[in-house]
């Protein structure tokens, strides 16, 4: 398994993969942003378009492949703000259901970390689904809880859900 960054011709060779990877994590009830059934078409053309903010530095994501096989993502979202050029956001982490349980998770969300660090962020926050299995990957890997926002985005089923919002300070040694 290795997990590598994707410059922006990279992430949009592999949109076609990573919409698979989107795909198969909507299907199973992930609150990533989307509704079930994800077309194929609209989750490929919405990996393209992430191209440009990679480019332009204001996203980073890395590919968890198994030889040629995209399984796992995972991405860092940097603010244009002059106030907040310390913090990111986590976002996208998913990994296929059929490489979950092995690792790959905890490996993509550390992978990110680091490169946090080496940017010299210092904070990170994100928000999950509250309850959802990625919660406890997060409380494992040292995020502290902040707090519950209710109703705040509809499960692919379209059903509103509360999302819990977590952060990390990160920082060298
Ligand atoms: C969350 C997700 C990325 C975890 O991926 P993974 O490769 O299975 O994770 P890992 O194998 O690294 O496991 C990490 C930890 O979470 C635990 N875990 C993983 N899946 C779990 C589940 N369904 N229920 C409970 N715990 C779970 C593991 O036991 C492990 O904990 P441990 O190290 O204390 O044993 C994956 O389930 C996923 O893609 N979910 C759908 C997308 C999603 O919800 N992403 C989060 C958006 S914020």
């Amino acid at each position: 398994m290795t997990v590598t960054r994707l410059d922006a011709p990279r992430l949009r060779a592999r949109a076609a993969e990573l919409a698979d990877l989107l795909i198969d994590a909507v299907d199973d009830g992930a609150s990533l942003g989307f509704l079930a059934p994800l077309d194929r078409t609209v989750a490929e053309h919405w990996w393209k378009d992430r191209a440009e903010g990679v480019a332009a530095g204001r996203l980073a994501v890395w590919a968890a492949q198994d030889g040629d096989r995209v399984v796992g993502t995972v991405g860092l979202a940097f603010p244009d703000k002059p106030n907040s050029r310390h913090r990111a956001e986590l976002v996208k982490l998913m990994v296929h259901r059929d490489a979950r349980g092995k690792g790959l998770g905890r490996t993509l969300l550390t992978a990110a970390e680091e490169s946090a660090v080496a940017a010299g962020v210092t904070l990170l926050h994100l928000d999950t689904e509250t309850d959802s299995p990625a919660e406890h990957l997060y409380r494992t890997a040292g995020w502290t809880r902040a707090g519950v926002i209710p109703d705040y985005a509809a499960s692919p089923a379209g059903v509103l859900r509360p999302t819990t919002l977590y952060y990390k300070h990160v920082a060298v040694g």
